[in-house]
């Protein structure tokens, strides 16, 4: 992962991409002003053929077939593995939400993903910041009604791989806990009522094997720390939301195996999505509150 330097929160319009009507129902100042363009046969393209008119109260008598017509959001959707897990999920059929800082990148990013394009909607998020989470919750409820899939992708790795725990600046410490903790806890917190309100839900919050206590050790003291209480997170989501349907677990995103472009471009992945989709599309019957990597649990 490649985090240094890049948590600078970055502008954006709130326009979005992939057959989503732009500047639908957010103003400038952030303001939700409601769905428009509903029920009209333009708002058949919403998100990928969307039924944007759909109200939650419907969604939830509708129960629907995984994974087609579900809608997924991924955060930090814009490159590296999160690009990776919004590419995947489309291709099982999703509606998917790339989720970027900024606008702009994730536009680039969207491009990338060829015909699966039609399927993913860029909408600009940034965990830090609280105004921005609540006004994704609210388009997502106002335009899709639901939020079937959340993956808790973005992160920051502030610190020097050889940052002690006896040294380390605690401002990077409170920085790295700001995004990867608390924002993951936030927008978990914005979402959790859209899945309750249609029984149905799976939180994927990608950790990291580095915040195992078992094998804890010196070295990125406050990543490993920022990604162990992500794991607590996890383990008392699961156990507030199990009764509503809804799935949490945290993963440990495996080293890559997919390789992609040619000998003059190739294209080589941080990490392999394999687990976090897994996760992300669990049988009603799957785990919860569990840690998992190559999609077999491995230690707190
Ligand atoms: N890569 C690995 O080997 C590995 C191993 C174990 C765990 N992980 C975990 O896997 C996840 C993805 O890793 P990666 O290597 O793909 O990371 P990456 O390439 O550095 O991408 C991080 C993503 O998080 C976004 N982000 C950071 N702060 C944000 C904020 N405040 N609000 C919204 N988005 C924010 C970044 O947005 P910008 O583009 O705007 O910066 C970027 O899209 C992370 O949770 C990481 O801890 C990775």
């Amino acid at each position: 992962m490649h985090h240094r330097g890049g948590e600078a929160a970055r502008g954006g319009d709130e326009s979005a991409v992939g057959g989503v009507e732009h500047g639908d129902c957010v103003t400038a100042d952030g303001a939700d002003t409601g769905p428009r363009n509903i029920g009209v046969p333009g708002a058949q393209r919403n998100t990928a053929g969307c039924a944007a008119s759909v109200r939650p109260s419907l969604v939830a008598r509708s129960p629907l077939e995984p994974p087609e017509g579900r809608v997924a959001l991924v955060t930090g959707g814009n490159r590296g593995l999160g690009l990776q897990i919004v590419r995947a999920l489309a291709e099982q059929g999703m509606r998917v939400v790339l989720a970027s800082r900024s606008v702009e990148s994730g536009r680039v990013a969207v491009e990338l993903l060829g015909h699966l394009t039609n399927r993913v909607a860029v909408r600009q998020l940034d965990i830090t910041d609280p105004a921005s989470v609540a006004r994704l919750a609210v388009w997502l409820g106002r335009r899709l009604g639901r939020c079937d899939v959340l993956v808790n992708n973005a992160a920051v790795l502030l610190e020097e791989d050889d940052a002690m725990a006896t040294t380390v600046n605690l401002d990077v410490v409170r920085r790295t806990l700001e995004t990867n903790l608390l924002g993951t806890w936030r927008l978990s917190q914005a979402i959790a009522p859209l899945m309750r309100a249609c029984r149905y839900g799976r939180i994927v919050n990608v950790s990291s094997g580095l915040a195992s206590l078992a094998s804890m050790r010196r070295g990125l003291p406050a990543y490993r720390i920022s990604k162990g209480a992500v794991n607590s997170l996890t383990r008392m989501l699961a156990d507030e939301l199990a009764a509503d349907g809804i799935l949490v677990n945290s993963c440990c995103p495996e080293p890559a195996r997919v390789e992609a472009g040619d000998r003059y471009h190739p294209v080589r992945f941080s990490a392999s999505a394999d687990t976090p989709v897994w996760l992300a599309t669990l049988p009603d019957d799957g785990p919860t509150g569990g840690f998992y990597r190559e999609r077999r649990p491995i230690d707190w």
